[in-house]
């Protein structure tokens, strides 16, 4: 997919710059060209010597430096490029490019480019969290860059953790790759669902769970990224649905199961709903109303069909079928007995006990449960799972 395209990456000044390292080698092992510009602020904290080393090639550090701008030029450095990667992408490059400056090489490049650009942001979680950095990022994404990014997790500064975390090296390869066109789930059709469902209980009531959509939505989002054709059937979610993907919206495990079947065949599907297991049997036609005798209505309730089993028993069966288990105890046990009463392939198990703060939280604890056996990931923002499972899924349907 990279063979021959010529990538240029322009690293920012943040601690995050280490890592560029590590993204040049595995940009030129999948057969990527890589030109280097590198700010004055990055190169406080790697050098150009360990760049240039890396990408064989010149490094470019100055707006002013003569005989860079008689070679080469920064129109012809940002144009002679097939995608331009910026990681780290600082809060001052991305506010210099949402505002148009251009006073320094990188910058110029940014702004004389008529390639794409990918932006993976690195900093402090309160710069990222400032309105500014959001007003810039909602800026810069509207005038069509590309982002990947931040995850969370532990911060350079000792004690700080949130939001801001450059997404690893592969991550943002990646996103290269769907970017240039065809990433690694190209070609390929993905069914996600998310969100909870609402049972009516009467035409004004009804019984719903605290799933926020969250994770399935993060999910259709990291599977597009590496250009997967997406179908996302949502209950009544609380986070809106990503862009580019189709959007199915349901209310009911009922609907939901016909937009599931309607939307098949799939070469995977990725159940991340929390599907309710019973609706009313007797919901009320008409609102319930009391009846001063001071008894309160029995409910009935009925079975919902069970979408995961049936798309995992039935046909056309994806290649691929992922389910999830939130579980409140006995975590793996549970969701281990799950996929094989189930019949998917994979659980991803998650304990959303009230003490995690998962469940309609931003970050996911879970472990993936395969015909291998169980493996825990370490908890992380629900955008990093996404990305992770992505990439697996990717590798499993490759
Ligand atoms: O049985 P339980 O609800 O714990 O199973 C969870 C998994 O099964 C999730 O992947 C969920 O989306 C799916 N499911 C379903 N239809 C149901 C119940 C659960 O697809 N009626």
């Amino acid at each position: 997919m990279l063979r021959d395209r010529r990538i240029l990456l322009i690293i920012g000044g943040g601690i995050a710059a280490y890592k560029a390292l590590d993204l040049i080698r595995r940009l030129r092992e999948r057969g990527a060209k890589v030109r280097a510009v590198m700010t004055p602020a990055a190169q406080e904290f790697v050098t150009p010597l360990s760049v240039g080393a890396l990408t064989a090639d010149h490094v470019f550090t100055g707006l002013f430096d003569r005989q860079d701008e008689q070679d080469v030029g920064h129109i012809r450095l940002s144009r002679e490029a097939d995608l331009i990667v910026v990681a780290p992408a600082t809060a001052d490059l991305m506010a210099k490019l949402a505002q148009g400056l251009a006073g320094d090489l990188a910058s110029a490049v940014l702004l004389a480019t008529d390639k794409p650009v990918l932006m993976a942001p690195a900093m402090n979680p309160r710069m990222w969290a400032h309105p500014a950095t959001r007003r810039n990022r909602a800026t810069l994404a509207g005038d069509g860059v590309l982002f990947v990014g931040p995850g969370r997790g532990e911060m350079a500064e000792a004690g700080e953790a949130g939001e801001g975390r450059m997404a690893e090296p592969l991550e943002i390869v990646a996103t290269a790759e769907a970017a240039l066109g065809g990433g690694v789930l190209a070609g390929k059709h993905v069914l996600v669902t998310s969100g909870p469902t609402h049972e009516p209980i009467d035409p004004v009531r009804y019984i719903a769970n605290r799933s926020s959509g969250a994770q399935g939505t993060a999910l259709a989002a990291a599977l597009r990224d590496l250009g997967a054709r997406v179908t996302f059937v949502t209950g009544p979610a609380t986070v809106p649905p990503p862009g580019g993907v189709a959007v199915v919206r349901v209310e009911t495990a009922a609907q939901m199961l016909a937009a599931v079947e309607a939307a098949l065949p799939a070469d995977a599907a990725v159940m991340a709903a929390a599907v309710a297991d019973w609706r009313v049997a007797n919901a009320g036609a008409q609102k319930m109303k009391k009846d001063g005798s001071g008894k309160a209505p029995a409910l009935e309730f009925a079975e919902n069909p069970d979408i995961l089993a049936r798309v995992s028993k039935g046909q056309p069966r994806p290649r691929l079928v992922v389910g999830f288990a939130a579980e409140t105890e006995t975590v793996i046990a549970h969701a281990t007995a799950k996929r094989l009463r189930k019949g998917c392939d994979w659980i991803v198990a998650n304990d959303v006990s009230p003490a995690t703060g998962i469940m309609g939280g931003a970050e996911n604890a879970v472990t993936l449960i395969t015909d291998a056996g169980a493996e825990t990931w370490e908890r992380m923002g629900k955008d990093a799972v996404a990305r992770r499972l992505a990439a697996r899924i990717a590798e499993a349907l490759a």
